[in-house]
């Protein structure tokens, strides 16, 4: 496959949660084999080093943090020092979450608030810490990860879903309030995405299932879902702002 290159992504500095495995560890790579600076932070440290010895070729080598995002105050002040690592910051990618399944009766009032902080609070808080450098710089593009599941509507992931579907109204409302700013706001929505963790929810039954239900044929790969990352941090998507970007292979 020929994948695009894109010149505005070059010295662009580049902030991703989740960063250390699965898609968030293809969005790293896409944006580091792109010439970004990049920055992440992950809960998984071994994982999170081994990708930084993996990308020791590149211009700009990857920077981590290890940071738990559900830490409010203690993400605010990671944030911070990757900041001041990369010298600001024109991009966020918000992609860390948890997809635990959790049957309806097994919800608490504190699982709630757990789910919640590992799939949604952490997303408007890592935008309110880059938003002061995005000004400086004139502008930038923060992208979301949502998730097809809740249009689905599937069993056992009532809050996660719950969290998925807010993160769309959050897109819309930071885009509303930071377009002025030259600020993008966008979300990516992915659909079954072919991870480590996501071959231990499924049997290869289900797998094809699922590519049965799409209107492609194949399994969707980490770095389709990085793609999309590029396109909306570069200039090229430049009036691209409040919607969603569905990478899904059509899966209805
Ligand atoms: N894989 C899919 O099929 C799929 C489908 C729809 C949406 N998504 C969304 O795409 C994004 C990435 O999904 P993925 O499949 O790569 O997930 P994943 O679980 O494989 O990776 C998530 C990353 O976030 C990190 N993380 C989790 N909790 C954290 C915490 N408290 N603090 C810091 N880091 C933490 C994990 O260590 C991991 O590296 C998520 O927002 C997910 O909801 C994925």
């Amino acid at each position: 496959m020929h994948s695009a290159i894109y010149p505005s992504l070059v010295g662009r500095k580049v902030i991703v949660s989740g960063g250390g495995s699965g898609i968030g560890e293809a969005v790293v790579e896409a944006f580091a084999r792109q010439g970004a600076a990049v920055a992440f932070v992950d809960i998984q440290e071994d994982p999170s080093a081994e990708l930084i010895r993996r990308l020791a070729d590149v211009d700009i080598p990857p920077h981590f943090i290890r940071c738990d995002i559900t830490d409010c105050a203690d993400y605010g002040h990671k944030i911070g020092k990757l900041i001041a690592h990369l010298g600001g910051c024109d991009v966020l990618i918000n992609n860390a979450a948890n997809d635990d399944r959790h049957s309806f009766e097994e919800v608490t009032p504190a699982y709630w608030d757990e789910r919640i902080a590992v799939n949604l609070k952490h997303q408007f808080f890592a935008a309110k810490a880059v938003v002061p450098a995005m000004r400086a710089a004139g502008g930038g593009s923060i992208v979301n990860l949502g998730s097809i599941s809740w249009h689905l509507g599937l069993k056992d992931l009532v809050v996660y879903q719950t969290a998925k579907a807010a993160i769309e109204g959050l897109t819309r409302s930071l885009a509303r309030e930071l377009g002025r700013d030259n600020i993008r706001v966008n979300t990516i929505i992915p659909g079954n995405v072919q991870t480590p963790r996501q071959m231990k929810w499924y049997s290869p039954e289900a797998e094809a299932e699922i590519v049965a239900a799409q209107c492609l044929d194949g399994r969707i790969q980490p770095a389709d879902i990085a793609a999309m990352a590029l396109f909306l941090a570069a200039d090229d998507s430049r009036f691209c702002t409040a919607h969603n970007y569905w990478v899904d292979a059509g899966w209805r």
